[in-house]
């Protein structure tokens, strides 16, 4: 796997002038961002090299790369699911490409339930830590020690000083929606059940979603540090007494744009 990401690597390489720093995975409805990236190299999916290719309404299918806040990033604007029947390791593709780039340093973000009924549609949370539910693991099969060690530590992979960065940018702006909490990761398609949140709750998640974590657990295993953001998109399953639906998902995310945009901007400028 190692020569493969070499190859889609020295593909994207050769089509910046500048190799990115800051890595960025922009969850649904929130590819906007991209648009905002100056002089953009746009890179479909389909022409890199073993990159796998995105099937999901909402999400654009291609890296973009140029100069946003001071910064050279490489947004993945649209992300691969282990739902749409990726393997762990074709989802966590990405991730290790970026290492190869010379990434220092991510922001995942992610369209999320709220498990924490204080969470209102519209949230910002940033992930202090999180819980991978899928059952599996990116990191399964023999290690490649070029990429990091057989026990990645996970104690440290949500980077207290782009926490720290991210809080005080929120103060900043007087974003009163900004709140913190853990990510709970499992594979859907299907939502939870009332029964699953009511679990999950119990367990200490305070959001849940369909992705991130997987991405979460490579960068661990590469020393990346992470900042990651979850909108949340509605109330999780026997909170309110109302069907979840997709639609819904890409409403919130859109309606928060305008707030998601100027964040992350500010965090990409200070970190
Ligand atoms: Cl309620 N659950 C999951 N798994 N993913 C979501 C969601 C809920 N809301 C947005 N994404």
């Amino acid at each position: 796997m190692y020569e493969k990401a070499l190859e889609s690597k020295n593909y994207i390489a050769s089509k910046v002038a500048t190799l990115p720093t800051v890595g960025l995975i922009l969850g649904s409805g929130l590819g906007v961002l991209a648009d905002k990236i100056n002089n953009p190299v746009v890179i479909p999916y389909e022409e890199i090299p073993y990159f796998p290719v995105s099937t999901v309404e909402g999400h654009a299918g291609q890296l973009v790369i140029g100069e946003l806040q001071g910064k050279t990033v490489v947004a993945m604007q649209g992300r691969f699911h282990f739902y749409e029947g990726y393997t762990m390791q074709q989802v966590t593709f990405p991730v290790r490409v970026m290492k190869l780039l010379g990434v220092e340093k991510m922001i995942v973000t992610n369209a999320a339930g709220g498990i924490n009924e204080t969470f209102l549609p519209g949230t910002l949370m940033l992930l202090t830590d999180q819980i991978n539910f899928t059952g599996t693991s990116p990191l399964i099969g023999k290690n490649d020690e070029r990429f990091g060690p057989r026990f990645p530590d996970m104690t440290t992979v949500f980077d207290k000083e782009l926490l720290a960065i991210a809080r005080q940018s929120a103060t900043k702006l007087g974003l009163a929606n900004v709140k913190e909490g853990v990510y709970l990761g499992l594979t859907g398609p299907a939502y939870e059940t009332g029964a699953e949140i009511h679990m999950m709750r119990g367990m200490g998640a305070s959001a849940v979603g369909m992705s991130t974590v997987s991405e979460v657990i490579v960068a661990a295993h590469m020393s990346i540090p992470v900042l990651g953001i979850s909108c949340i998109t509605n109330l999780a399953a026997g909170i309110l007494d109302q069907p979840l639906n997709h639609a819904e998902v890409i409403e919130v995310s859109n309606r928060v744009q305008d707030e998601f945009l100027a964040y992350m901007e500010d965090i990409i400028a200070t970190i």
